[in-house]
């Protein structure tokens, strides 16, 4: 590390902070602090790299404007797990985001150095960030598993900490790892949480949806392609009142997986809960008897998938299991609804989605979307 001292301030006469705190920083923040409780790779974290071009001025690493920044972003990351234990990624991770953040800050400094010779010693702006990397660099890590947080705040323990859910996943984030893509949380996944959490916590259905996710209606859920859980954790967290959360996968190691985060989160299995190993193409009969028996048991339910529409081939089989889904339910005057959250990588493939939905007298509409997704909820047209 380059070792510099003393600063003459910023020869091109510009503010010590580029632009006011707020709303940009403030927004920036809050991105910042979801990115790094997911253990996003910190090269890849996108707020990140915007605070950092944005609010950081290299001529002035030493000003109380940089400083104050330089504080807000330490207690929007690493300074969390002072306040609330619960909210430490693991420590391998934390090692490697101040790595990189101390690198970013060095690389500002030398820029600045070589205009005009300013001079600062780093390890004097970024105490903190070295007295954590410090003490971590002790920690006895070996055996810790990965792991991403999802800041959805559903429950607090008897010491009024809010508790994030913990999914063991696959490190950074492979998208095929044991021949399945299921071992890490997709972003539909996210979304559709925070969006029945939203909605169950305001006890308000939109406007534009026929859903009727009241607490109390929605005796039971079935998930298709559940991956390693976090649907699984926030469905069963989010409707009290549920006898009963299905979870499926056609992959073996990706529903172990979904076990163990159930796990991790409840602290063990138990009757409100039910692992399925299901194919979309094969298994049929399978799902069909299994939606049968849960509406006879129970009533009401809810057909759950995040990112599963992910190629036009699936299409078919996937809305062959809605279709029977709504049919059953409709049969039995339950009237349940299915909610699938794409990912649009291909805009082709969801139009095809849209229009099988029609030929399948589905009727579909957008109750939720996001930058490059959506939520659609289907129901039977009668
Ligand atoms: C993109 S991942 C989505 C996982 C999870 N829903 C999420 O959003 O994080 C797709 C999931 O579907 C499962 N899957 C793929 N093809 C399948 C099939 N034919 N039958 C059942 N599950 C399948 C994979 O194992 C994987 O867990």
């Amino acid at each position: 590390m380059m070792m510099l001292s003393g600063s003459k301030g910023n020869p091109s006469g510009s503010p010590s902070v580029k632009k006011a705190l707020p709303p940009l920083f403030r927004a920036l923040q809050t991105q910042l602090r979801e990115e790094y409780l997911q253990a996003s790779i910190p090269s890849q974290m996108k707020s990140l790299r915007i605070l950092l071009k944005e609010f950081i001025d290299p001529y002035a690493l030493h000003s109380p404007e940089t400083q104050q920044v330089l504080r807000t972003l330490f207690e929007s990351t690493i300074g969390l797990g002072y306040i609330n234990p619960w909210l430490q990624p693991p420590v391998q991770f934390r090692i490697s985001f101040i790595r990189y953040f101390i690198k970013q800050i060095e690389s500002c400094n030398l820029a600045a150095a070589m205009v005009d010779f300013v001079v600062v010693k780093i390890e004097e702006i970024l105490q903190d960030w070295y007295e954590e990397l410090g003490k971590l660099s002790t920690a006895k890590v070996q055996s810790e598993p990965f792991y991403r947080l999802y800041d959805l705040f559903l429950y607090e323990n008897e010491n009024n900490d809010q508790i994030p859910i913990k999914i063991l996943e696959t490190e950074g984030g492979a998208f095929v790892s044991e021949g399945t893509t299921g071992l890490v949380t997709w972003e539909a996944s996210i979304e559709l949480s925070k969006w029945l959490i939203a909605i169950q916590n305001s006890n308000s259905i939109p406007n534009n949806s026929g859903l009727s996710l009241c607490k109390e209606s929605i005796k039971w859920i079935l998930e298709l392609g559940s991956g390693c859980g976090l649907l699984a954790v926030a469905g069963v967290k989010t409707f009290p009142k549920l006898k009963k959360y299905i979870a499926t996968d056609g992959s073996k190691s990706t529903l172990e997986k979904c076990r163990e985060n159930y796990i991790v989160n409840f602290g063990s299995l138990d009757d409100s809960i039910h692992f399925e190993e299901l194919d979309w193409v094969t298994d049929f009969d399978k799902f069909k008897l299994l939606v049968e028996r849960c509406t006879n048991e129970f009533g009401r339910g809810l057909l759950l998938g995040a990112d599963i529409v992910f190629d036009k081939t699936l299409i078919p089989p996937l809305l062959n299991l809605v279709r029977t889904f709504q049919d059953v339910q409709t049969q039995t005057a339950h009237f349940g609804t299915s909610l699938l959250s794409c990912t649009v990588r291909n805009e082709g493939t969801m139009a095809i989605l849209r229009k099988v939905l029609e030929q399948e007298r589905l009727e579909n509409r957008t109750v939720h979307s996001w930058e490059n997704g959506f939520v659609l909820e289907c129901s039977l047209i009668l």
